[in-house]
């Protein structure tokens, strides 16, 4: 009885902690518990430490353990930390460097993180110049590329040449496609069309086939001109080919095709047609789906074409993804539009136009690795879940961009760096986990395996059924016991059927408040919550859990947060007070570069266009803005008459997305219109209209003729200059005259009034001499 006492007194004093901090304040019972708490919480295991009536929390943070006795070896605070493995030195060039190249820096990293802690590191990419570079040529040869096929033939080594510019180090190879070899892909009839589909038209052409691999990447360039020259077309019935059949062995075919680690991989796929995507295989009763595997027998057929449908958009990008394939559609003009829209869904493709007969597949080719080597993006491979990883990107000259992990624009030699910050959420199931940051299209990558700090080191060493643990009623873990059910207390000592109602004033904050909040039971003076299976209930008195909290659409905290005692506590790069408001401006900006093109303010990621009639993603889109017609002047002038500031300095396609139209004469379209007109570099007076239609499309009507001044104006302006300043010196002389005449009229009125004043007082005049005067002899004396 006296010892039950003590216990009591003990628990009242365990949990009136005085001064409470973000450790002390959670009530957690266990040492892991107490580390997924915040990463400054500490755990002391020592066995004695807490009694004798100290009030403190075995979960604390670690000076205050420290300072409340605990051992230093006792304490459980294991800290995150981050240790670069490797770290080669990027390569300056491919060739000359003996072996191995490197891309990106550091190629290797291991952390420890506790949960709620994040770790910062920098992952810097380098474009090596002259990288080894390998090109697979996939060409359709349905009948319509038999044009292109004769061009080809002639255009081998000049590719060659061409592509030895950038590289010296180059392996070309080749291959072709058809269709699935089955109807209605296929002529099936009569049986001559099977072995010469160009029966039906009086030609000779090679049977029709799914995928065919000719030539393995070589260095011998003349190879390529021979095998191509060897080739024939074929025919088929449908107009989409199978293309993507032969896209993804020629992916997935490594050691056939040979791809080498380390080289840029290109694989261009020339057409002028629509293709078969995944299910259209249905249409010939082929439902396997494909597997994404190599099927290429002895001869370099693909021999399951006819077993296997179509691979889907999304197989594609995965294979691609995993084998380092930087896919090039080359496609002539009427199906470039459909191409662009694939390309979307497959990131690191890019689309050219091709010209009918293929003549200008070499610049295309150019521009697209001129392209890919432009451009860095960082993929993501196996990262867990609960890892939060933020990006900021200083792509050229030192600018940070946040929230980002790409750059464009980038010449060959240049050097990027994007900062990655770890933040642990929460706890996974296994101990560690390595994930993998790798630039779209290299085989560089950086491997980073991250250890999760949410066990303690003592628990290695529980015990269970512990005699520590009243003579085995529990399990002694971590310098505390974790009580078999029915059994309570730190050492399990009071048995649930040691109820004693005097006790419940401990598990209420006042009198008249419910017991435990209503959420857990009064145990021997203290409450133990009931956990639902919405998550946790914890506090002194249950009045504490992690899943009252804001929610949006549905996701506690957005998804983005913790819950912590009915408020959110976001997660990096969120605010708000659901965290479902991000703190990344880039998707603001616009292409001018300004934040919603300076007409709004970005909230949340998303433009609020403030200026009346401005809308679209970056509140581009503002027919009616006064300063419309200035923005869109620029883009006239650089996409109509391809000069002007966008053109010097190659901007315009990324600047400008508006359709040019020349008309005559401005017409009337509906209030969505403005009128604009400015004067160019000859002085000539260009007018357009800025029109958006209803699906938001902006088309700059240009008027053909420029206002331009003519000879005859000039005389006039000439002629009007000199009268007016004519005119002017007539009304100056004009005003000078006024003023002397008033000058003198009124001197002469002073003169005449003197003049009269005179007439009047002549008598004192001091002028006026009498008509006689008197002289005086001095020397007369009288006679
Ligand atoms: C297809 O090729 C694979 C690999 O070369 C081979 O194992 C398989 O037997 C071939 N299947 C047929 C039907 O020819
Ligand atoms: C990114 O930049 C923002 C502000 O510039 C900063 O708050 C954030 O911590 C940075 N994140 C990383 C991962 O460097
Ligand atoms: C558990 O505690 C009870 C008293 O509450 C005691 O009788 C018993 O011996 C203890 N040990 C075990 C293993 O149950
Ligand atoms: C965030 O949630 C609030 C409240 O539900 C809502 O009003 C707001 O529109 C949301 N913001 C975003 C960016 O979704
Ligand atoms: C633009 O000019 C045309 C032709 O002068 C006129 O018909 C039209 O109403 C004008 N539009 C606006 C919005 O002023």
């Amino acid at each position: 009885m006296k010892a039950l006492t003590e216990t009591v007194l003990l628990l009242l004093l365990f949990s009136n902690a005085c001064d409470s901090n973000i450790c002390t304040s959670r009530g957690v019972t266990t040492c892991q518990q107490c580390l997924a708490v915040d990463p400054s919480c500490a755990w002391c295991s020592q066995e004695e430490f807490g009694r004798g009536g100290s009030s403190t929390s075995r979960c604390d943070l670690k000076q205050n353990l420290l300072g409340e006795g605990c051992r230093e070896d006792a304490v459980e605070f294991p800290s995150s930390t981050l240790t670069v493995e490797t770290d080669d030195p990027l390569s300056d060039k491919a060739s000359g460097a003996g072996g191995t190249v490197t891309q990106v820096r550091p190629q290797k990293l291991s952390m420890t993180l506790r949960p709620g802690d994040a770790k910062r590191f920098t992952v810097s990419v380098k474009q090596v110049e002259d990288y080894p570079v390998d090109l697979y040529y996939l060409m359709d040869l349905s009948f319509s590329m038999k044009d292109d096929l004769v061009r080809l033939q002639t255009l081998g080594n000049e590719l060659a040449a061409t592509m030895g510019r950038t590289t010296s180090n180059l392996r070309m190879g080749f291959g072709a496609f058809v269709d699935k070899t089955v109807s209605p892909y296929m002529y099936t009839y009569p049986p001559e069309a099977v072995v010469n589909p160009c029966w039906g038209i009086n030609q000779q052409c090679q049977a029709q086939f799914g995928f065919k691999h000719v030539l393995s990447l070589t260095e011998q360039v003349d190879r390529f001109t021979e095998e191509v020259k060897k080739q024939q077309v074929s025919r088929n019935r449908d107009a989409p080919e199978g293309g993507f059949d032969a896209i993804m062995q020629a992916v997935v075919c490594k050691d056939k095709i040979g791809w080498r680690p380390d080289a840029s991989h290109l694989l261009v796929f020339t057409t002028d047609a629509k293709t078969h995507i995944a299910l259209d295989g249905r249409i010939a009763g082929i439902v396997q789906p494909n597997d994404g595997k190599c099927y290429l027998d002895d001869d370099n057929n693909y021999n399951k074409s006819t077993v296997l449908d179509y691979p889907s958009l999304g197989l594609m990008t995965e294979k691609m993804s995993e084998n380092n394939i930087n896919l090039v559609f080359a496609v002539t003009s009427y199906v470039v539009q459909l191409y662009k829209e694939y390309s979307q869904l497959i990131p690191g493709t890019t689309v050219g136009t091709l010209s009918d007969d293929s003549g200008n597949v070499i610049q295309l080719i150019e521009q697209a690795y001129a392209k890919i080597r432009s451009k860095v993006q960082l993929e993501l491979l196996g990262v867990p879940e609960e890892l939060n990883l933020a990006f900021n990107a200083t792509c050229l000259n030192g600018e940070v961009i946040p929230g980002i992990r790409s750059c464009s624009g980038l010449k060959i030699g240049d050097t990027v760096s994007f900062s990655v910050e770890a933040q642990l959420r929460g706890c996974p199931k296994e101990k560690s986990r390595t994930f993998t940051i790798k630039p779209l299209g290299f085989k560089d990558s950086l491997e980073v395996t991250v250890d999760f700090a949410c066990g303690c080191a003592c628990e290695a060493t529980a015990e269970e059924d512990s005699p520590l643990c009243n003579n085995g009623n529990g399990t002694y873990e971590c310098g505390v016991c974790q009580c078999h059910p029915g059994h309570l207390g730190p050492r399990c000592e009071c048995s649930v059927e040691d109820y004693r109602p005097s006790d419940e004033g401990n598990c209420r904050p006042t009198p008249d408040s419910p017991i435990c909040s209503g959420r857990g039971d009064c145990l021997c003076g203290q409450c133990s919550c009931h956990s639902n299976e919405f998550g946790q209930v914890w506090g002194k008195f249950c009045e504490c859990d992690d899943f009252n909290c804001l929610r949006f659409k549905g996701a506690l905290c957005s998804d983005h947060g913790k819950c912590n005692c009915g408020f959110c506590q976001c997660d990096a790069g969120w605010k708000d007070e659901n965290c479902n408001c991000t703190t990344r401006t880039d998707t603001c900006m616009s292409s001018i570069g300004l934040l919603c093109s300076g007409r709004g303010t970005c909230e949340c990621g998303v433009c609020q266009c403030t200026q009346p009639g401005a809308y679209g993603a970056t509140c581009e889109k503002c027919p009616t803005c006064p300063d419309s017609c200035t923005i869109k002047k620029k883009c006239v002038e650089c996409q109509h008459f391809k000069r002007g500031q966008y053109t010097d300095d190659n901007s315009c396609n990324r600047i400008c997305r508006d359709e040019i139209q020349v008309t005559d004469e401005l017409e009337f379209h509906d209030r969505n219109a403005v009128n604009c007109s400015y004067k160019d570099e000859n002085d000539c007076i260009v007018h357009f209209q800025y029109y958006e239609d209803e699906s938001g499309k902006s088309i700059l009507f240009v008027v053909k003729e420029a206002e331009c001044p003519e000879g005859p104006d000039i005389l006039v302006v000439l002629l009007a200059t000199a009268g007016a300043i004519l005119l002017l010196g007539l009304i100056g002389l004009l005003i000078w005259k006024l003023l002397v005449t008033i000058h003198d009229r009124r001197e002469f009125a002073k003169f005449e009034e003197e003049r009269a004043k005179a007439k009047w007082d002549t008598g004192n005049n001091p002028l006026y001499k009498g008509a006689t005067s008197t002289f005086t002899n001095v020397a007369y004396r009288g006679n």
